[in-house]
């Protein structure tokens, strides 16, 4: 692939990006908001191309670059990559060709393998996430002595997609992935993709109670809040922000899911 390091003139008062394959990104943006009620924010939901979880990481890493391209047209001051499938297999190589801050989300391994006692945790996972290199370190690196539990979330995100979020389908789907983790007595179950914190209800119900749910989304406001910090690039304007959320896919599934709190549009990209 060509390379081409791309030069962006950035202003505080300028909007967040943020993108995933899908509506689950939206976990993500909420946090943010909450986080940052200040900032102006644009996120696109790449329905028409979900799930990326089973792609090959080359087409996610496409994927990825037309989302970055159209967040830079839209004059966005920072990129959140919303997505685990995205961040491990891609976002090497956006910091390496865009000069503007990205902040990622992966599986919180780190967490979870610090505080088990049963010294066995559970990981929920796309396909793309679990078999990326950037995971292995990172799993490498923390889990050494933790038996770790892998599991690919397939069928998950398709579900969410359609507006299955509550259904019987999804339910069984989780049964049976959660199954052979208990059997070996997980303590933590490590949620690896911005769809799955919309299950905490559900998987609450699902689990036993000493069984514990990670998920990276307060982490990940943090992490924007520090990075923004860190480039003086906050808004400190104290209008209320424009709130842009952008999908090529279904809008009523993306209003679902936010509650109809925001403004949302259908956007062919
Ligand atoms: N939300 C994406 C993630 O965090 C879902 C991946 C997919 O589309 O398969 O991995």
């Amino acid at each position: 692939m060509k390379r081409l390091f791309i030069f962006v003139v950035i202003m505080n008062t300028q909007p967040i990006g943020i993108f995933d394959s899908g509506i689950g990104g939206t976990s993500i943006f909420k946090e943010i908001h909450t986080l940052l009620p200040n900032e102006h924010c644009i996120y696109l939901a790449d329905s028409k191309n979900a799930p990326y979880g089973d792609k090959p990481a080359s087409q996610i890493l496409q994927l990825s670059i037309k989302n970055t391209k159209l967040l830079l047209d839209k004059g966005c001051k920072l990129i959140v990559v919303g997505c685990n499938t995205a961040t491990t297999n891609a976002i090497a190589y956006l910091r390496a060709n865009y000069n503007l801050p990205f902040i990622g989300i992966e599986p919180a391994i780190k967490p979870a393998a610090l505080n088990t006692k049963t010294k066995t945790i559970g990981i929920l996972a796309t396909k793309g996430t679990l078999s990326s290199h950037l995971f292995h370190k990172t799993s490498d690196l923390y889990a050494s002595g933790i038996k770790v539990i892998e599991q690919v979330g397939e069928g998950i995100v398709p579900l969410i997609e359609s507006g299955k979020l509550h259904s019987d389908e999804m339910k069984e789907l989780l049964t049976s992935y959660l199954q052979p983790m208990l059997k070996e007595h997980i303590d933590y179950l490590v949620l690896g993709c911005t769809h799955y914190p919309y299950l905490i209800p559900m998987l609450k119900k699902m689990l036993p109670k000493d069984v514990s749910i990670i998920d990276s989304g307060l982490a990940v406001a943090k992490q924007t809040k520090a990075i923004l910090e860190k480039h003086h690039l906050l808004n400190e304007e104290k209008s209320s922000p424009s709130i842009k959320l952008y999908s090529n896919g279904s809008l009523d599934i993306l209003n679902t899911i936010l509650n109809h709190q925001f403004e949302t549009a259908y956007l062919d990209f």
